[in-house]
């Protein structure tokens, strides 16, 4: 959430920071802009909306050191105003930040701050100007100040370059022709072998072409630098968008994934209570879906398990437990509320595990176990490929967990080998569309399937949609079916198939639509799915409603890399 790029160099810095803010983009897209020193002055060129419109303003700009920024709109509406980086009264310092100033209000009054947008970023920019000392010495005391977390980059008039980080992520390296920092090591692909990780408390300043890292009180420390991993490449795609690219990808994913843990080593490495008496899984949304998937294998090996949402596990008074393996699913690893959990759990000595699809993210650096998902770098926003492969990770570490890894062996190479992505029909993505209410339904595995679908369709195609147990329709929700409701059924869970069915008579009865998705034939309208064994199904059953999300975001104009008012990583409460 929001990109940071910083370039401080003996080429073109401007053109540098454009390149890098053009991969983090992903990350927050309502606003960009770089700042940057042309005759001991700071300039700063900003633009609403879509990056190219940033290409245009700098391309004729020169400069050797510059600082840029792709926002996610939090505090302060989506205008150029409010479009980072934001300048200090005096204009001679200017911040780019990622993350929230929680008691920006407060500090504005008390240090009696005006502004000119409505961000705490500004904020944060006057206060670090207001200390005294060096830019380094203010910016350590200001952020003491600060109540939230946060990654920023400051340029000072005199060209001085500072970093600061807590709890956003931030990179910084030596490369062949300056120094490059930046909130994602992505956009160190094909720049650099070597970078450094800035920990929580962590400064660094760049001077005359080095980098020099201080903890909080100041003091220089050195840090470890670490390698960029091999698999850690651009993303090329051949179709139109990321999104379809990634749907397209997931068979491959998914057999990446197993190639790494089929010799079951990965597993291995885990340390696990030393009773294992029930699991815990923690995370927000799509990877929520899989966490509650995930919960349904492990209960069907017999170990007690329960999905949380993060935001309501950190806050909640959940009984902990040392017996208690507590995994925390992320794609990104970044996510906020997850790391949250991540830390609080850590404090008080439980047993950790991230499943997670970003190597030396934050949250891989909290847990004491990791469990890597081989999806692939993902960039549109909606999850596809990293959810089934979490989906497929939880599976393969129950099966671990029974002791029942290898005689699993063939059923698992059977499935890789045959599985199909299921597409789904025009007429069937005209015929929903028609339609002014889609639910989805299911029971047991299903109804996390329907889950996922109705987050998939409303985050990209605005369509308000939910989804709900097939069992629970008639106990309130049956009441909005009418005959401009289509239900979306999904029919792969045997143990209730009958009793669905009953649900999809009342809903017919009512005037509503229904449409089924199952791998059986059925007497509704319906998408037909390759039959595998019933674990697998959930990662089949999903791909069409996949594509049947792409397909009305595309017959409705919009581009389902960049929906609105979202972005990537959720780096922020
Ligand atoms: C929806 C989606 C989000 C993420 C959620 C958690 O398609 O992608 O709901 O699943 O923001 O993100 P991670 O997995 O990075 O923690």
């Amino acid at each position: 959430m929001c990109g940071i790029c910083v370039c401080v160099g003996s080429v073109n810095a401007v053109k540098k920071v454009f390149d890098g803010l053009k991969i983090l983009e992903y990350r927050g897209y309502d606003s960009s802009g770089i700042a940057f020193i042309e005759n001991d002055k700071i300039k700063c060129v900003k633009t609403v909306g879509d990056i190219s419109n940033l290409e245009e303003k700098i391309s004729s700009l020169q400069s050797n050191i510059a600082i840029g920024h792709t926002r996610w709109a939090t505090h302060g509406g989506v205008t150029i105003e409010n479009a980072h980086p934001h300048l200090s009264a005096s204009k001679n310092l200017a911040i780019v930040h990622n993350g929230i100033v929680e008691n920006y209000k407060e500090l504005k009054k008390e240090f009696n701050i005006s502004t000119t947008s409505q961000t705490d970023s500004e904020v944060f920019c006057d206060l670090i100007e207001k200390e005294n000392g060096s830019l380094l010495e203010k910016t350590i005391s200001a952020s003491k100040l600060v109540k939230g977390g946060f990654a920023i980059a400051l340029l000072s008039n005199l060209g001085e370059v500072v970093l600061a980080k807590r709890e956003n992520p931030l990179y910084v390296a030596q490369t062949s022709f300056g120094v490059m920092a930046t909130s994602d090591i992505y956009v160190f692909c094909d720049i650099t072998q070597k970078y450094y990780t800035l920990s929580d408390d962590e400064f660094a300043k760049i001077e005359n072409g080095k980098i020099f890292f201080f903890d909080k009180n100041g003091k220089k420390i050195k840090k470890k630098c670490e390698k960029i991993k091999k698999n850690l490449k651009k993303v090329e795609i051949f179709e139109k968008t990321h999104m379809k690219s990634e749907i397209l990808e997931t068979k491959n994913s998914l057999f990446m994934t197993y190639k790494n843990y089929q010799s079951g080593k990965l597993f291995e490495k885990i340390f696990l209570p030393k009773k294992l008496e029930s699991i815990c899984l923690i995370a927000c949304g799509t990877a929520y879906h899989s966490a509650l998937q995930g919960a349904m294998y492990f209960k069907k090996i017999k170990i007690p398990s329960q999905a949380y949402i993060a935001s309501e596990f950190r806050y909640g008074d959940e009984i902990l437990n040392k017996n208690t393996l507590y995994i925390l699913i992320s794609q990104s690893g970044e996510t906020l509320d997850t790391i949250a959990c991540a830390k609080m759990l850590k404090e008080k000595g439980m047993a950790l595990l991230a499943l997670t699809n970003t190597e030396n993210c934050y949250l891989n650096q909290i847990c004491q176990n990791i469990l890597p998902t081989f999806a692939g770098k993902e960039i549109a926003v909606a999850s596809t490929k990293a959810y089934s492969c979490q989906v497929f990770v939880l599976y393969l570490f129950s099966l671990f967990l029974s002791g029942k890894f290898l005689d699993k062996k063939k059923d698992i190479e059977d499935f890789l080998k045959e599985l199909s992505l299921t597409d789904i029909d025009e007429e069937i993505v005209d015929y929903v569309a028609s339609f002014e209410k889609i639910f989805f339904v299911g029971r047991g595995f299903d109804y996390i399937t329907a889950l996922e679908s109705s987050l998939k369709l409303k985050e990209i195609t605005y369509i308000n949609s939910f989804a709900i147990c097939a069992g629970e329709l008639k106990h309130g929700t049956l009441a909005l079916v009418d005959d401009k409701t289509i239900v979306i059924s999904f029919c792969t869970f045997k143990k209730t198939k009958e009793k669905l069915f009953s649900n999809l008579e009342e809903i017919i009865a009512r005037g509503g639509k229904v449409l089924v998705v199952s791998d059986e034939i059925v007497p509704f309208k319906s998408v037909r799915l390759p039959t595998f064994l019933e674990e697998f199904m959930p990662i089949v059953s999903v791909i069409p409603m996949q594509f049947l999300a792409l397909k009305i975001c595309e017959k409705l104009g919009y581009n389902p890399d960049k929906p609105k008012n979202l972005a990537k990583s959720v780096t922020v409460e």
